[in-house]
This record gives structure tokens, C-alpha cells and sequence, in this order.
């Protein structure tokens, strides 16, 4: 992805609010511009609210990628992942935000802000968003994905 203009979602609740702040700061030095959805304090909130509509906005073709937190990453990738143009992959290391690109073409990371240092977040961010979809036959897993039965 090219930096100049990219437009990234990013949302948090209390848990990943401090680490939104620093990865957003860090990701606009770069040239990036934040669609910001929310959480702006450390005071309790319910991750749902932030994170349905940065999710929905990429689901809805508005924005191209996501980068958003909770404290363990858990309920803000869940969240997300009830909308079906949207993969959200959890990740606690850089080699796992490589993957969800190359081999799931995730469009959200969703970072764990009570577990991992601000440094790693950073660096499994940077991985995400530049690392491609390999295609091939991960296009043929990624399109089962929705085939939910019934
Ligand atoms: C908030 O205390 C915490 O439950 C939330 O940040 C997240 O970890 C939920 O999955």
C-alpha cells in the first residue's frame, strides 16, 4: 500500500487506547491518514461501539484497512468479523501479521493493547500494511470463508 493518502481506520476501547494513540501518531508521520473511530479517553467503554462502525466502513468499501484494539484483541476481532466483507486477524507477533495478509488477505488487524509492548504493535501495524495477499490457492480458502452451512 502506498503511504501518501492512504486512509486507515483505526478504533479502540479503554484497553487499546493507549496504544491506538501511539501506532496513530506514528503511522501519520509516515503519511498515512486516520479515519480515528474512537475511543478518545482510558475511561471504561464497550469495544462494540468503537469498533462496528471503522468496521462497517471497510465493509462498505469506504476505507481500505482497519488497524483496531482491545485489551486482549479478542471482542474487537469478533466484532469486527460479523461483517462479511471484513477478515480480521488477531495477531501477537509480526510473523502472524504477515500471514493474515499473505494467506488470508485480512483487511483489519486487531491488536492486543494489554499484552504486547507499543514497540510490537507497531511493527506487526507496519507488517500488515505492507505485506500482500499471496492469492493463488489461499483465493480459493478465502472465498469459502462465508460459505457458512446451513
Ligand atoms: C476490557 O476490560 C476488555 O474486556 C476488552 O478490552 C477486551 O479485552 C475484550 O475482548
Amino acid at each position: 500500500m502506498t503511504k501518501s493518502g492512504t486512509v486507515l481506520a483505526m478504533a479502540s476501547d479503554h484497553g487499546g487506547f493507549e496504544m491506538k494513540e501511539f501506532i496513530k501518531e506514528q503511522l501519520i508521520a509516515e503519511g498515512y491518514e486516520i479515519k480515528d473511530f474512537g475511543t478518545n479517553s482510558e475511561e471504561s467503554v464497550d469495544y462494540p461501539d468503537m469498533i462496528h462502525p471503522a468496521a462497517k466502513a471497510i465493509n462498505d468499501g469506504e476505507i481500505e484497512r482497519g488497524i483496531i484494539f482491545c485489551g486482549s484483541g479478542n471482542g474487537a476481532q469478533m466484532t469486527a468479523n460479523k461483517y462479511p466483507n471484513v477478515r480480521a486477524g488477531l495477531c501477537w507477533t509480526v510473523e502472524q501479521a504477515s500471514l493474515i495478509r499473505q494467506h488470508n488477505n485480512a483487511n483489519i488487524i486487531s491488536l492486543p493493547g494489554r499484552f504486547v509492548s507499543f514497540d510490537e504493535g507497531l511493527a506487526m501495524a507496519k507488517k500488515f500494511l505492507s505485506t500482500d495477499f499471496e492469492g493463488g490457492r489461499h483465493t480459493r480458502r478465502v472465498e469459502k470463508i462465508n460459505k457458512i452451512l446451513k
